[in-house]
Formats: C-alpha cells, sequence, structure tokens
C-alpha cells in the first residue's frame, strides 16, 4: 500500500557561546563538580548572553538543517517550534524565525510540552504533511532554560543549559512498510495531574512574571524512567518492530543516570544510547535535535538505520518518535 512518509532531510544545531563548567557555577552556588557529575553525569553546560533570544539560537541552527537538507527556506511550508521560553508572551517564536528565514508563505506556530516539545513538535508535523498541509516543514527545538532558573536553587540551577537543534522533513511515498525512510510511529502522552511535581511558578496569567522552575526531582525521577521506557515499547510494536531492531536511541538529556536506567530496563545496549548531556546539560526541547546533530555529524546514526527519539518533561508530558533515518 503506497503511504506518504516525512523523511528527516537534514539536521542542525546551534549553541551559544559561553561555556560554563560545573567548577566556576560552584563559585555562584553551593555545589561542586563531583556532586553534579555524581548525580547527573554533566560536566558544562551553554548559556546564551544577555539579550540572546531563543529566535536568534533557532535562526542559526535551523540555517544549518535547510544548508544539510539541501532545501531553500522558500520550500518550506510549515515552521513548528518546540520551546518553553520563547521570545515573548505572542506571537509564537517561529514567526520570528520564519521572517528571519525570508520565508513569506506557509505557516509557523509553537508548541509548548517542555522537554517533550521536540518529539511532539515531530508529531505534529509528520500528522500534518501527511494530509496535505505541504511538502517541507522545520522542526526547532530551541531554549534558552537558564531564564527561568533561580541560580540560588542548587537543586535545580546545575542540571540546565541554552541551545538549539532543527530537522528538516520532506515527503516522500511509501510501501507502508518498515523498510520505508521517513517517521515510522509517535506516540504521545501527558498526565496534568503531576503538574507540582515540574512546574514554572509564574506566567501571564499567573503572576504576569515568568516565574522560576520548581522541582520535586526524585519524583521526576521516578516517572521518567518508568514512562520513557514505556513509550518506547510503545511505539516500537506500534511500527510492529522490537527493540532487538533499534539501531539508536537519541534520549531527552535529562541525567546520565535516567538514561542509563531507561536503556538498561529495555535491555538496551550503552554503545546504542546517544548522550550529550555532559556536555550540553539538560537544553529542554532542544536536547533530542542538538544529540541528532552530534551522532549524525561524528557519521554514527547512517540512511537505513533505525533511530528512537524519546522525552519526557513537565505537564507531565512524554512521547516517543521511530524513524529510519
Ligand atoms: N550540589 C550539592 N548538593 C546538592 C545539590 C547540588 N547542586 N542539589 C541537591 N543537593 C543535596 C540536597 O540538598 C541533599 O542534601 P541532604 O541529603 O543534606 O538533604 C542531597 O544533595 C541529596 O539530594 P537529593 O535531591 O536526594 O538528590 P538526588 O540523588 O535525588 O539527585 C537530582 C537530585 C539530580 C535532581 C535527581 O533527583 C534528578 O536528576 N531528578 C530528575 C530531575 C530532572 O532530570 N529534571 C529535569 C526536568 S524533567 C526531565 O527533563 C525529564
Amino acid at each position: 500500500m503506497s503511504v506518504v512518509r516525512s523523511v528527516i532531510r537534514g539536521c542542525g544545531s546551534y549553541l551559544p557561546a559561553g561555556v560554563v563548567s560545573n567548577a566556576e557555577l560552584a563559585k555562584r552556588v553551593d555545589t561542586s563538580d563531583e556532586w553534579i557529575v555524581e548525580r547527573t553525569g554533566i560536566r558544562q553546560r551553554y548559556l546564551a548572553g544577555d539579550g540572546e533570544l531563543t529566535s536568534a539560537l533557532a535562526l542559526k541552527a535551523s540555517q544549518s538543517a535547510l544548508a544539510a537538507a539541501g532545501v531553500s527556506p522558500s520550500d518550506l511550508d510549515l515552521i513548528v517550534l518546540a520551546t518553553t521560553t520563547p521570545d515573548e508572551t505572542f506571537p509564537a517564536t517561529a514567526t520570528a524565525v520564519q521572517a528571519s528565514l525570508g520565508m513569506t508563505r506557509g505557516a509557523a506556530f509553537d508548541v509548548q510540552a517542555v522537554c517533550s516539545g521536540f518529539v511532539y513538535g515531530l508529531g505534529v508535523a509528520d500528522a500534518l504533511l501527511r494530509t496535505g498541509q505541504g511538502t517541507n516543514a522545520l522542526v526547532i527545538g530551541a531554549e534558552v532554560f537558564s531564564r527561568l532558573l533561580d541560580w540560588n536553587d542548587r537543586t535545580t540551577c546545575v542540571l540546565f543549559g541554552d541551545g538549539a537543534g532543527a530537522v528538516v522533513l520532506g515527503t516522500q511515498p511509501g510501501q507502508g512498510t518498515t523498510n520505508d525512510r521517513g517517521i515510522l510511529a509517535t506516540k504521545l502522552h501527558s498526565d496534568g495531574r503531576l503538574h507540582d511535581a515540574l512546574y514554572v511558578d509564574g506566567g501571564p496569567g499567573k503572576t504576569g512574571t515568568t516565574g522560576h522552575v520548581r522541582m520535586q526531582g526524585k519524583e521526576v525521577f521516578k516517572h521518567a524512567v518508568v514512562n520513557m521506557a514505556g513509550v518506547i515499547e510503545e511505539v516500537v510494536a506500534l511500527a510492529g518492530l522490537t527493540l532487538q531492531d533499534i539501531d539508536w536511541l537519541v534520549p531527552h538529556q535529562a541525567n546520565k543516570r535516567i538514561l542509563d536506567s531507561t536503556a538498561k530496563k529495555l535491555g538496551i545496549k550503552p554503545e546504542k544510547v546517544v548522550t550529550t548531556v555532559d556536555q550540553h546539560a539538560n537544553t529542554s526541547a532542544a536536547s533530542i535535535p542538538l544529540a541528532l546533530d552530534v551522532a549524525v555529524k561524528d557519521g554514527r546514526i547512517r540512511p537505513g538505520q533505525l533511530v528512537v527519539m524519546e522525552a519526557m518533561g513537565g505537564g507531565f508530558t512524554w512521547g516517543a518518535c521511530l524513524v529510519r533515518w
């Protein structure tokens, strides 16, 4: 049966210039390199400069993804930008990227699913492309998450960083089998009852301020492993495949211990897990496309291979996307 598939034509990423090591952070808050590395695997993070906006990071990642794909902005029909740190409350930051790229047609909007945003964005863009909204879509995950941090709260401020990653999706006909290139299955979830475990204590409606991240770390950890392992199994089964078929797991980079525990629970070998949390820390919606770009550029992810991307974030939201590269 002939079907339409959304194929990843290229990817790109961008990190701001400012690198902050754990040791440098320890000069600002009561923490240590030893504690951060042991509990999280994080060694450094990139932080955006004053006035450096999500749209600026997103634009650079998008230009790099478009160049890798050989697609020009005028060929794009859709921009979906996943972010928790929009430039303004409105309009959508995606429209700022659209204007900067010089794209004057199609549609651009943001999705908000915190750390799961990139997986949500892929799911939405894939569905729109397959139902005739267009031929080419740019899906971006971009954050200046540092703006949401309480720099006096050592239990959260050591965990996060800023950055952006993007992929270009293009439609192509497939046979409707798991041998097709492109997105083979996506599964999304949320559970709004778990708000208090991870949220920001501000917003335009409640306080008129941006607010800061508040988190019950142990609660998040526990749910993260169960939810992410569960949704990986679901998405693989949805496509009619097994975990043994998977070549690469590209997880949301929250914490090395979460990555390791999830892979162990599923019996996935550590060498199949793309890990960048040591270098990038948790960049929320940007973390998956940043990790993806690293593993594509260094030649690990190759055409024809099966890649699972998965994430969990505030909400809680969680999801996974299975792609044949
Ligand atoms: N430096 C030094 N000590 C610290 C720090 C720090 N940065 N933060 C906390 N501590 C102390 C605590 O005060 C506590 O001290 P106490 O025993 O004297 O009370 C001690 O370290 C242990 O604290 P715990 O909270 O029990 O540490 P835990 O092992 O649970 O690790 C962590 C904390 C790293 C936050 C962990 O719970 C975690 O990773 N949770 C998941 C959170 C996450 O990834 N959130 C990201 C958003 S959601 C997502 O992306 C999936």
